[in-house]
């Protein structure tokens, strides 16, 4: 039988992951993977879950193996709002992973034809949750500080639907939007009446400078935001959380509920039970300091191997660097080349929602130990040393970037 003749219009619209072949190639034996988003496994809280697990289904197994309500566990909330200034437990909504909160998001938000406004570039998983609403894109140019104001404007003068964004430490820069940036950002989406999605899933992991407040605090009318504990806990629990304005959560309740019926009961009540131990500040220093290890090996390890003419990302905060090659070299060519030499990475152009991009890659320095850093980044400035877009004379070494 055909299928294809029987499948939705929408179904056209959904796109494989490059990432998703990526992270095949990557677990090749031997190869020395900076590609993926994972949170470091050796860092997740085992030991903290495994009592709270045991207590919930002796003391409350009968609850939490039972059918749950589609708004969530009203403890969870009022925790989750008792760290979210501009929220409150009444409009928040426990979600199946902040993915799952993009595409209720757009679920309720889009029509076919819409148009979304991104940056360029943007978290892949954004745009395939929206792509399947047969959106189109207006992408936003960037520069160190994220958004560019005046690309912002020119986006908006086509009158998006809404503009979708990542304020702190993105996927897949890793650069962050100063409060100046951030208060121009919602001067224009009010003087141009745009819906705004923040996506925070980073935002606890800052290990340098002063945090800021979220788009959410600052507009709580005109921002639907989403948060998750997948960076912060454990991404395998998939608990996260969405809110918003209460006409958008009320739709957004009644799109779960005919989606998945409630997030699972049980995790809802481990996470609560956990979290009542207090364990997550402590746990929370344990990951910035982490990465921020992480961050200053790989940064490290550019600085002593890249050759002139590449420059980088330099972030305070979440899993990513950004690194910009010389406008001739093709990173997706270039990863060909560099799992030859077992290392691997995101080309750029993946990132991209209307094209371009391909002279960036991707770096996640989350899950890889010391000497895989020092041996991987080695053997990627090796791979980027003998591009021709690279060696070819005149081209110039730029400044690295600062990260916010
Ligand atoms: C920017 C961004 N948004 C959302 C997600 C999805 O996270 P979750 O595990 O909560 O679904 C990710 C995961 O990598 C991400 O990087």
């Amino acid at each position: 039988m055909d299928w294809s003749h029987h499948l939705a219009q929408r179904s056209h619209h959904l796109k494989s992951s490059i990432i998703r072949e990526i992270l095949k190639l990557s677990r090749k034996p031997n190869i020395i993977s900076f590609a993926g988003g994972l949170p470091a496994p050796d860092l997740f809280p085992i030991e903290q879950l495994r009592g709270p697990a045991e207590r919930v289904l002796v003391e409350r197994g009968a609850k939490a193996l039972q059918y749950s309500t589609t708004e969530g566990h009203f403890p969870l909330r009022e925790w989750i709002a008792s760290r979210l200034p501009g929220s409150d437990a009444q409009r928040i909504r426990i979600v199946s992973g902040s993915q799952q909160g993009l595409d209720l998001a757009a679920k309720v938000l889009c029509d076919p034809g819409d148009k979304v406004a991104v940056a360029a570039p943007t978290y892949m998983g954004a745009l395939r949750a929206f792509d399947a609403y047969q959106v189109d894109y207006l992408t936003i140019a960037c520069d160190e500080g994220g958004m560019i104001p005046a690309s912002i404007e020119d986006a908006f003068r086509k009158k998006p639907k809404l503009l979708y964004v990542i304020p702190d430490f993105d996927n897949p820069t890793g650069v962050s939007l100063s409060l100046a940036r951030r208060r121009q950002l919602l001067e224009l989406a009010e003087r141009y009446d745009v819906p705004i999605i923040e996506d925070n899933p980073y935002g606890e992991l800052r290990f340098e400078g002063e945090a800021l407040p979220s788009l959410l605090e600052l507009s709580p009318e005109r921002v639907i935001h989403t948060g998750t504990f997948s960076k912060i806990v454990a991404p395998g629990l998939r608990l996260a959380w969405i809110t918003g304005p209460e006409k958008v959560v009320d739709v957004i309740t009644r799109a779960k509920q005919a989606t998945d019926l409630h997030t699972a009961t049980f995790t809802q009540l481990l996470a609560v039970e956990a979290l009542a131990s207090g364990f997550l500040d402590e746990h929370l220093g344990k990951l910035r300091r982490h990465y921020r290890g992480q961050r200053d090996l790989m940064l490290g390890a550019l600085e002593a191997n890249v050759p002139p003419g590449v420059s980088w990302t330099r972030p305070h905060g979440g899993m990513f660097l950004w690194v910009t090659l010389p406008e001739d070299v093709n990173a997706t060519r270039l990863l060909q080349r560099a799992v030859e030499q077992e290392v691997a990475f995101v080309p750029g152009e993946a990132f991209f929602a209307a094209g371009g991009g391909e002279n960036f890659l991707r770096l996640s320095y989350s899950v890889a130990t010391a000497d895989e850093i020092h041996q991987g980044i080695a053997r990627l400035a090796g791979v980027i040393g003998e591009d021709p877009g690279v060696s070819r004379p005149g081209v110039r070494a730029r400044e690295a970037t600062p990260g916010d």
